[in-house]
């Protein structure tokens, strides 16, 4: 077993339980290290599962249909080790100071910030992308218009910016950040903004003015500050549970779709991808709900962004029993968006297919809510870098790489919808 080796150093020191606070009231993962535990049986799933329940020491990064990505806190090698040995399943070490990778981004952060204030060569708070949001608005009154989901659990304003060059356009909606420690994803998402307003390149031009964008850069606007003020590792909402001291909600598992159906979401409050009480129980979600809701004629395409692992997920998400009506063209669609990722000269590849049959079963998500319940044929939850060796935590040297992927991804994506019929006008404009 893999694991062995490491553990028999690690196991000598003896170091307190869960992450501990830094002297900036921020969470500290030292010696924190991330696992991918590959298993075979459904049983083996269900035990790593559970062990991910115990939040101080095990937190969950990244499920998928053979493997698990687990973070273990350094006081807790001794009973993942026996629980690895017990299950009979295989552990590999990717991350082994999960502190050591946040200290570097935030020393890029700092560095960077010296240089002017907003840019791709940090990851910004959400004060910074707020406040670049008004100059871009400010500076191109014509075409752009900027648009309120709601309001957050704690207040906060969720926002969004139309960009619009010409009537009867179609319609392309990205949902970015609903999973707080996916920063990469805002990141993404504000560069694409910047290009479609400053690039001179005619295939950014074509791209850009040929399609109207509603982009909202944060939809998980409280997690996302709170992943910058306290705890980088935030997935959820912030609002707390009547049934427990867990805090937050998994929003992308809280769309009122097949809620709950399959275990396709846990009923339990302290998981990350804890269902919710009912459908649309975070105010974010519903915010969202209702403003695409009435839109939704105008919408062609959904694309939510998400990290890691470099994937293009179609509907559905609660079952692989079963495939939508048009899932070859969902495959045709996302094929192209692979292709075109994997020609640049980074060569990344990106795989796809359903959500349910390429991971796991997950109900209640963006992509499949948009899909089934408003009509948006052509949906999708992108993953984007990388695929384990930072996880989250993608170095800020990493942003435009990954920015530059999504938009020659997402202009053949388009191209291939486009060709495939799925971009005509849904109703006058
Ligand atoms: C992390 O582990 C190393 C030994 O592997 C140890 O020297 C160090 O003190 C640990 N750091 C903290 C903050 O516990
Ligand atoms: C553990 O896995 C190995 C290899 O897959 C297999 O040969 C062995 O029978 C398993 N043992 C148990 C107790 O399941
Ligand atoms: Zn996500």
């Amino acid at each position: 077993m893999a694991i062995n080796s490491v553990l028999v150093a690690l196991t000598f020191v003896v170091l307190a339980q869960g992450a501990s606070l830094g002297q900036d009231g921020r969470l500290r993962y030292d010696n924190f290290s991330v696992y991918k535990v590959k298993f075979e049986t459904a049983e083996q799933r269900s035990i790593l599962r559970k062990l991910a329940e115990d939040r101080e020491n095990f937190r969950l990064w990244h499920e998928a249909k053979d493997e698990l990505h687990l973070m273990i806190s350094p006081g807790a090698f001794n009973e993942f080790d026996t629980e690895i040995q017990r299950t009979n399943v295989s552990a590999n070490l990717f991350i082994s100071n999960v502190q050591e990778l946040i200290d570097s981004e935030e020393e890029g952060n700092l560095k960077a910030s010296r240089d002017g204030t907003f840019g791709w060569k940090k990851y910004n708070s959400l004060a910074e992308i707020y406040a670049w949001l008004d100059e871009i608005l400010v500076a191109y009154p014509v075409i752009t218009e900027s648009f309120i989901l709601g309001q957050s659990y704690e207040g906060r304003t969720i926002r969004g910016i139309k960009i619009s060059y010409k009537s009867n356009n179609p319609g392309v909606f990205i949902e970015s950040n609903i999973h707080a420690r996916e920063w990469i994803t805002s990141a993404t998402a504000t560069w694409l903004i910047n290009e479609f307003l400053t690039s001179e390149d005619d295939f950014v031009r074509n791209l850009a003015e040929n399609h109207d964008w509603y982009i909202v850069p944060v939809l998980n606007v409280d997690g996302f500050v709170y992943t910058h003020e306290k705890d980088r590792m935030w997935r959820k909402t912030r609002q707390p549970s009547e049934i427990s001291t867990c805090i937050g909600v998994d929003p992308n598992r809280n769309y009122d779709s097949h809620w709950m159906e399959n275990d396709g979401a846990s009923s339990n409050p302290c998981a990350e991808d804890y269902g919710g009480p009912n459908p649309f129980s975070e105010p974010e979600i519903q915010a969202m709900s209702d403003y695409v809701s009435s839109i939704k004629g105008k919408i062609n395409v959904m694309l939510a962004f998400h990290s890691y692992s470099q994937l293009l997920l179609s509907p559905y998400g609660h079952t692989k029993e079963e495939f939508p009506p048009n899932f070859d063209d969902l495959l045709a669609v996302a094929k192209a968006f692979g292709d075109a990722v994997e020609s640049l000269p980074y060569g990344t590849v990106y795989r796809y297919g359903s959500s349910a049959d390429i991971l796991y079963p997950a109900s209640g998500a963006t992509n499949d809510w948009a899909y089934n319940e408003q009509g948006v044929e052509i949906s999708y939850t992108i993953e984007y870098r990388d695929t384990g060796r930072y996880g989250f935590i993608l170095p800020p040297v990493q942003i435009i790489p990954n920015a530059e992927e999504a938009l020659v991804g997402i202009a053949a994506l388009l191209d291939k919808c486009e060709e495939l019929g799925y971009l005509r006008l849904k109703t006058t404009q």
